[in-house]
């Protein structure tokens, strides 16, 4: 399919593979054959370009790529004008500052004079501007824990995700800086037809992304209780239900959310409910 549509996604790291799965899920095919960069899928009018992570956003703001896939850490770094358009909710991280497990820590004017090492110099001096700290910033590309040890900085400002690389460097987190997750983001200036492909890739996203989050509710349960379980489990537009044979009691079909999953289920047992049955769910269109 001539690909009318150009997405930019990290070649690897820590959004490639859940990138890659997103779209996969989303029903696009694609083959990514060893090392290959550019990637026409077979059934969406998309190019996938392989790109590092860091130059994704200034890839998208001058129109070398129509679509991104790239962490907030990285667009809020570079300040490239871009359209965010949606939080994909993966590979959530923060950037943190963290000093050596030994040293003492009071609050961030301990930092007042100091050095601090970053792959991230502009979100930091933001941040120390904000915070009212005069701290000198050392820019360092990677392998950011290891320069209080190598005596390159007094702290660090990095991003964590598990936080088992400040573990294994002797490292403590001391204070977040950024919140960080996947976000898709557009040239400012899309043509109208790749902007009907956006939309149609959004559609897909979102019903996707709904689903991760959600899911698909089976129940019994005595007719006298039905008002309050339909309050309980708005669904979509309503909840489904239907007649059992045993008179006085029907079945009731709906979706929850995940986080509200188990407060739900107990507020159900409370309300005579019985074989509760949960199922995970594929796509959610709207
Ligand atoms: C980050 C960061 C740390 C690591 C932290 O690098 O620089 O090294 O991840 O993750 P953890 O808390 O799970 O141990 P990243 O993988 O983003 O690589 P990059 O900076 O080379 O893009
Ligand atoms: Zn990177």
């Amino acid at each position: 399919m001539k690909p009318n549509l150009k997405l930019a996604v990290q070649c690897k790291g820590r959004l490639s593979e859940a990138s890659l799965a997103l779209l996969r899920d989303c029903g696009i095919v694609f083959s990514r054959s060893n090392g290959k960069l550019k990637v026409d899928c077979d059934n969406f009018p998309l190019q996938l370009l392989f790109l590092r992570d860091d130059d994704i956003p200034a890839m998208v703001a001058a129109g070398v790529a129509d679509l991104g896939i790239v962490g907030r850490n990285l667009l809020a770094e570079s300040r490239a004008p871009v359209h965010m358009v949606r939080d994909l909710g993966f590979a959530r991280c923060r950037l943190c500052l963290a000093v050596e497990k030994t040293q003492p820590w009071q609050g961030i004017g301990d930092l007042q004079g100091k050095w601090i090492a970053t792959s991230h110099p502009v979100i930091l001096r933001d941040f120390l501007k904000r915070h009212g700290v005069r701290a000198r910033i050392r820019r360092i590309a990677g392998s950011v824990e290891i320069a209080p040890a190598m005596g390159f900085a007094d702290a660090v400002c990095d991003l964590v995700s598990s936080g088992s690389t400040l573990l294994s460097n002797g490292m403590r987190e001391v204070e977040t800086v950024f919140a960080s997750s996947a976000q898709l983001v557009a040239n400012l200036k899309l043509a109208s037809d790749q902007s009907v492909l956006l939309e149609r890739l959004l559609l897909r996203i979102r019903a996707v992304l709904r689903s991760r989050t959600h899911k698909y509710i089976l129940l019994n349960a005595p007719e006298t209780s039905l008002a309050s379980i339909c309050r309980l489990l708005p669904g979509m537009k309503s909840p489904t239900v239907s007649r059992l044979n045993e008179p006085g009691w029907v079945s009731v079909q709906s979706v929850v959310n995940e986080e509200a999953f188990w407060e739900v289920v107990d507020r159900l047992h409370e309300l005579g409910a019985e074989g509760i049955l949960v199922l995970g769910l594929e796509k959610m269109v709207f």
